[in-house]
């Protein structure tokens, strides 16, 4: 990957755009945490789920989210250019992807930059400042693989909520989630591979990849790996009430009329049959 020293803010991401357009994106000049951030992350979603979902338990929205396995704290940084008054704290351990995010997703924050604070440190070292919504999304919760180790990190989300708190979890299931595969996606420039490479079915874990292929023919492979257990909602469910939590609703996704998911999350007990889907957890402090 090519080295890219941000000359001013935003400079990487409009280098990176240039490059998709023209059709001259390679493994050798690509940004992985731009590709990341372009193919993974749907955050504006995610933003109007968080006001929704807070506003129908406390009739208010919330002003200050904390943004666990932040990475490059994309989260963080749409939170406070999304409203007045929004401020945002970005937990990971990773110092130099935080340093991406601070160049890259903060400062073109202008005079709001000073609403996001960044901490290198381990999420479950953590407990203050309390938040309104405590954010892990894209499964990164999944790496706490024993039952002592998750209910320990959600013992301690529940202590960092303020009194009208929620914690925000992504999930993902169904047979396809279990099944060795590759899975594509053009993009501008690009396409995304996900790699789920192997699945243990006495313990739960698996290990995926993400890939990055490009017009060239040539492969950035491997750009992100992840070491996961899949937790079940019933599961995860039933141990966020043992951690303190009051109510835990699960948000499954709605479909359009031809059946496809339609990115509409509501409360629901049921679920479907659908071979692979996403759903959100949110639990009330
Ligand atoms: C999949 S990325 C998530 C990026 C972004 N939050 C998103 O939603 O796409 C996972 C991040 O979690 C961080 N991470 C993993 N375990 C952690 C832990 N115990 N404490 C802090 N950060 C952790 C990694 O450094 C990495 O940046």
């Amino acid at each position: 990957m090519a080295k890219t020293t941000p000359r001013h803010p935003g400079y990487v991401r409009d280098r990176m755009k240039a490059l998709a357009a023209s059709g001259e994106l390679n493994a050798r000049n690509a940004d992985r945490h731009w590709l990341y951030e372009e193919s993974v992350q749907n955050v504006d979603r995610e933003l109007e789920f968080i006001d929704r979902v807070f506003k129908r338990h406390y009739g208010r929205k919330p002003t200050f989210v904390r943004e666990d396995f932040c990475g490059t704290a994309l989260l963080c940084a749409k939170w406070v250019a999304h409203r007045r008054g929004n401020t945002a704290l970005g937990v990971d351990f990773d110092g130099p992807t935080l340093d991406w995010g601070r160049a890259n997703n903060v400062a073109p924050l202008g005079d709001r930059a000073g609403r996001v604070t960044l901490m290198e440190d381990d999420v479950r070292n953590v407990t203050s400042p309390l938040c309104d919504v405590l954010a892990a999304t894209n499964f990164s919760w999944w790496g706490f693989k024993t039952r002592a180790a998750l209910g320990a990190y959600f013992r301690n989300c529940h202590a960092s909520l303020r009194q009208e708190g929620l914690l925000m979890l992504d999930c993902f299931g169904g047979p396809e989630a279990q099944v060795a595969q590759e899975e594509e996606r053009s993009l501008e420039g690009f396409d995304y591979i996900w790699d789920q490479d192997g699945y243990n079915p006495i313990t739960g874990e698996t290990r995926c990849h993400i890939h990055f292929d490009f017009p060239d023919g040539k492969r950035l492979k491997r750009a992100f790996s992840y070491d996961w257990r899949i937790w079940t909602l019933a599961e995860t469910h039933d141990l966020l009430l043992e951690s303190g939590f009051s109510a835990v609703d699960v948000y499954w996704e709605g479909t359009n009329r031809g059946g496809e998911p339609n990115g509409i999350y509501r409360i629901s007990v049921k679920g479907d049959s659908a071979p692979a889907w996403v759903a959100y957890l949110i639990a009330r402090r």
